[in-house]
Parts: structure tokens; sequence; C-alpha cells
């Protein structure tokens, strides 16, 4: 079977400095893409701004013979977003691929959290994520050819603790991936959504024992398929993390019909509501209004 390999492509790695972008980027430059680094080069909160971590990823790169160029802005804004995009048009004509994982935390109690705790966390996240994507969508329609691959977490997906701002972020970046896959799908754009676990400057303090079983490294093979052009699927996420690839879906269940449905209804029938023995994952959200009617009609 032939290994999956980049030629040809550019390849933009947001927040690829350190951690799990770092070794999504080395990964895309051993494959033969020509990569942007991005990387703001601030602390876990999101203050400070340092060149190093993108410029030292960068010569890691090029020390193995692969091609590659540093990028500083912040995903954050427009203007960020578009320089970030435009430092891969001016250094290599194209891009191809865009991995949207720089992020941040500001963890606090919902009950304590003021707005410079939440709208930073927001920014990054998911207006990093919109900005960069907008910045390279129309060139990636009109090229007919696209990867974008996102990064959500499971604090979103499913919840924790502290973590309301990035959860609502998090979440976000699912929605928009949803939309995107679909409006991408002519064009052979493909939005995909990595839910990462790894050991990293982000976790060291909140995976415990679990962190020494969990490298970048082994998440980054699911962005590697999902980047490439083989990938075959879009819109979907992808839990991964220690060597473990699973999707994770948002399903709809046949739930309990009763077109005179009273409040007491809802009551009574809470347990056959809330039954996932059976369900389906509708690709769109025609398709989950179209299975009202279905799973109504068919009782
Ligand atoms: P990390 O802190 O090691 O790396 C994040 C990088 O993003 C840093 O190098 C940072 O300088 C950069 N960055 C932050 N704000 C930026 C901005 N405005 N513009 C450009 N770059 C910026 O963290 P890690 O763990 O590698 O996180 C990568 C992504 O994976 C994040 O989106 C994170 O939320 C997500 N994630 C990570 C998990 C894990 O287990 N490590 C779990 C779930 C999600």
């Amino acid at each position: 079977m032939n290994g999956l390999r980049y030629e040809g492509k550019v390849a933009v790695v947001t927040g690829a400095g350190q951690g799990l972008g770092r070794s999504h980027a080395l990964f895309l430059a051993s494959r033969g893409a020509k990569v942007v680094v991005n990387d703001l080069g601030g602390t876990t909160d999101g203050s400070g701004a340092s060149q190093t971590p993108a410029q030292k990823v960068c010569d890691e790169i090029r020390a193995a013979g692969g091609q590659a160029v540093p990028n500083y802005d912040s995903v954050s804004t427009e203007a960020g977003a578009q320089a970030i995009i435009g430092t891969a048009i001016d250094a290599f004509g194209r891009v191809d691929i865009l991995v949207n994982n720089a992020g941040i935390l500001r963890d606090k109690a919902f009950k304590n959290a003021v707005e410079s705790d939440i709208r930073p966390v927001i920014d990054v996240h998911l207006w990093g994520t919109i900005w960069c994507t907008r910045a390279a969508w129309n060139r990636m329609l009109e090229q007919g050819y696209g990867r974008v691959v996102n990064t959500t977490s499971a604090a979103g997906l499913f919840g924790n603790f502290g973590q309301a701002n990035y959860g609502a972020a998090k979440m976000g970046i699912v929605g928009f991936s949803h939309v995107a896959a679909i409006e991408g799908a002519k064009a052979n754009v493909k939005v995909n959504v990595i839910a990462p676990a790894a050991r990293t400057r982000m976790t060291e303090e909140l995976l415990g024992p679990m962190a020494e079983k969990l490298n970048p490294e082994q998440v980054t093979p699911v962005v590697g398929y999902l980047a490439h052009e083989d990938c075959e699927v879009s819109g979907e996420v992808f839990s991964c993390g220690g060597g473990r690839v699973g999707r994770i879906f948002v399903g709809a269940v046949p739930g309990y019909f009763n077109p005179q449905l009273t409040a007491e209804d809802v009551r009574e029938h809470l347990a056959v509501i809330r039954d996932t023995s059976s369900f389906v994952v509708p690709r769109n959200a025609m398709e989950e209004i179209g299975l009202l009617m279905k799973f109504g009609s068919a009782r």
C-alpha cells in the first residue's frame, strides 16, 4: 500500500510552535508538504508573544530536508488570519491544507467568569478557526481542492467543569465545520474535526497518570489522513488519543410521537424520548426535519 504523501501541497498549521500543532507540521513536512508554521508564541492563557516557537519548528523541518516558513500572527483577528494565509501564498503560491489548531485556556467556574476570561478563548478557538478558514476558503473553492482540519475538544462535546468559555468555542467549531463541509462539497473541499487527547503544556496538569500514554504523535496520523487527497469523509468529528481513533457524532433517536403532544406526555414518556438504543445520524438539518415526519408516521 502506498504511504500518504503531500508533494505539491501547501499546508498551513496554526499554533504549530509546540504541542499538537508542531507534531502535525513536522509530519506534513516530512511527507512532502510545504508548510507554514504559524504561532503567536504566547503563554497557555494567551498572554505575551514570541517568534521562537514557530522559528524553531521551521528550523527542525528544514534541518530534516523539508520546506517551511514561519508566521507569527494571531489567528484571532481577520487581519491576522489573512496574513497567515498570505504567508502561504507569498512563499508557496497556494494553500491546499489548513489545520486550525491554535488554542489557549482560561478555565474558571462559570459563576466567577468575566469577559476577560471568556472573550479571548472564543476569539482564538472559534473566531480563529472561522477567520483562517475564511481567508483560505475562496481560493480552495476556486481551485477545486481543499482540506480543512479543525480542532474541537471533549470539553465542548461532552462538558467539563470550569470550561464554559472553551466548551462554547469548541462546540461552535463543530457547528461551523458541519456547515462548511456542506458548502465545500461541490468543490472537493473537505472539512473535518479532531477531538484530540495528548500530553502538551496545555494538558500536563489535567491528564495525570494517563499523560504518559498520550503523545501528540499518536494524534497526528488522523490529521494526516483528513488532510490528504484520499480522505473520503467530510463534516465528521474524530476522537483521537493514545493511538485510538473513533468517530463522535450527533444522532437522533426515534423518540415519542403524538400530534397533540402535551407537557404531561413528555414527563410520562421520558424513557422512550431518551432511549438511545436506536438512532440515525442525519447528514444535514433538512434530513433531521424529515426524520420527524418519518419517525412519527412509523408509529
Ligand atoms: P499548546 O499550548 O501546546 O499549543 C497551542 C499553540 O497555539 C501554542 O504554541 C500557542 O502559542 C498557539 N497559539 C495560541 N494562541 C494563538 C493565536 N492567537 N494565534 C496563533 N497561535 C496561537 O496546546 P495543545 O495541547 O497542543 O493544543 C492544540 C489544540 O488542541 C488546541 O486547539 C487545544 O484546544 C486542542 N486540544 C488539545 C487537547 C490535548 O489533550 N492536548 C485536548 C483537546 C483539545
